[in-house]
């Protein structure tokens, strides 16, 4: 049963492509700093799989726990990286917060992977990488713009430290480019744990719907699209996580064409703030309290990919539509406000 590493397995993506890991049978050693994830996260993906992941608290920052960790787990057949700050705002304010984080721990896990005769690695990247594409869907050949953000910026890097480790060791890789991540495992034992007040989308959506805000601000109704509000492309967590094992597979079995790919995940379906305002409302059954307020600095007008890619040469494509994930992210919200366990 090979091994692999997930780092960041604790928090919202990393947590559902644990539970698909296990479900296809591997051994899963979850590397999480709790800096923005909760320890109960670990009884959940037990709850849903049966095995509780082998998990370290290390901080990646620290290289000496980098290299003993890998020196423990020296069978390590692959490496997910998700541990990351992710909050673009916060990335502005503190920019050396991110350089540090993102791009530090990144170093000293390829340092470690380096020293392999054979290492696979799967990054998570985002579609901020783009910025705002001229034309849409987004391909993987889409010219990349400048970055918004020291966030979008420690991406775009980490995307070409790879692309240069690549070509002088052993490791094979695929950068995984996300589109708009939303949702919760069918299960109700896992989702999306926003701290403070959430600055995405869906979480303070359901927020809203439970009281816990009082109405949602829509950041603009004046953008060049169907409706005015922005667009872009929510992919269900699970159907992410899915393309995770589907690509570290691909790797295992040398089915890589180049020693770095790079594939965009999303459903190729782009979706305004008032359409997903709608698939709540329908699936919830009561009106969502919002306002429009002006545009929010840094927003693009609209942001969904070409999947084409994913679906050929990964095999992969999403299965749930917006109004199923919006769904799945009602009733983790509704559970998470009424469990003893998420009292906060
Ligand atoms: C979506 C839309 C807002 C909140 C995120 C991540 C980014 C990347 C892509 C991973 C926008 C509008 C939002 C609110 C609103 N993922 N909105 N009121 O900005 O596309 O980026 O996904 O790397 O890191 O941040 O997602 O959910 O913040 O916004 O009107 O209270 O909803 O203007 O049009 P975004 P988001």
């Amino acid at each position: 049963m090979s091994k692999i590493v997930v780092t960041g397995g604790l928090g919202f993506i990393g947590s559902h492509t644990v539970v698909e890991l296990q479900n296809q049978g591997f051994e899963v050693v979850v590397i999480d700093n709790l800096s923005n994830s909760s320890i109960g996260v670990l009884d959940g993906i037990e709850r849903i799989t049966g095995k509780k992941p082998i998990f370290s608290a290390i901080d990646l920052r620290e290289k000496l726990a980098v290299q003993s960790f890998f020196m423990e787990h020296n069978d390590v057949a692959g490496v997910i990286h998700f541990a990351a700050s992710k909050a673009v705002g916060e990335s502005v304010k503190n920019p050396l917060l991110y350089y540090e984080n993102n791009l530090g721990a990144l170093v000293y896990i390829l340092q470690e992977l380096e020293k392999k005769k054979e290492a696979h690695f799967i990054f998570s990247s985002s579609c901020t990488v783009y910025g705002q594409a001229e034309v849409m869907p987004i391909a993987e050949t889409t010219p990349i713009q400048p970055a918004l953000s020291p966030y979008g910026n420690t991406k775009q890097i980490g995307e070409e430290i790879i692309s240069d480790v690549v070509k002088v060791s052993a490791i094979n890789a695929i950068l995984l480019r996300y589109f708009n991540p939303i949702g919760a495992h069918p299960s109700g034992e896992i989702g999306e744990l926003p701290i403070g007040v959430p600055q995405n989308l869906v979480p303070f959506i359901t927020q809203a719907g439970m009281g816990l805000r009082a109405e949602l601000s829509v950041y603009g109704n004046d953008y060049p699209t169907v409706d005015g509000t922005c667009v872009r492309d929510y992919i269900h967590v699970v159907d992410l996580a899915k393309a995770h094992v589907i690509a570290l597979q691909r790797l295992l079995d040398k089915k890589n064409a180049e020693p770095l790919e790079i594939f965009n995940l999303g459903t190729g379906t782009g979706s305004s703030v008032l359409e997903v305002i709608a698939a709540f409302e329908k699936v919830s059954g009561q009106k969502l309290p919002y306002k429009i307020v002006e545009r929010r600095e840094g927003d693009v007008t609209s942001a969904y990919a070409n999947t084409d890619k994913a679906n050929t040469v990964l095999g992969w494509k999403t299965v749930s539509t917006l109004e199923e994930a919006m769904d799945s992210a009602w009733k983790w919200e509704q559970k998470i406000r009424t469990s003893p366990e998420f009292a906060s």
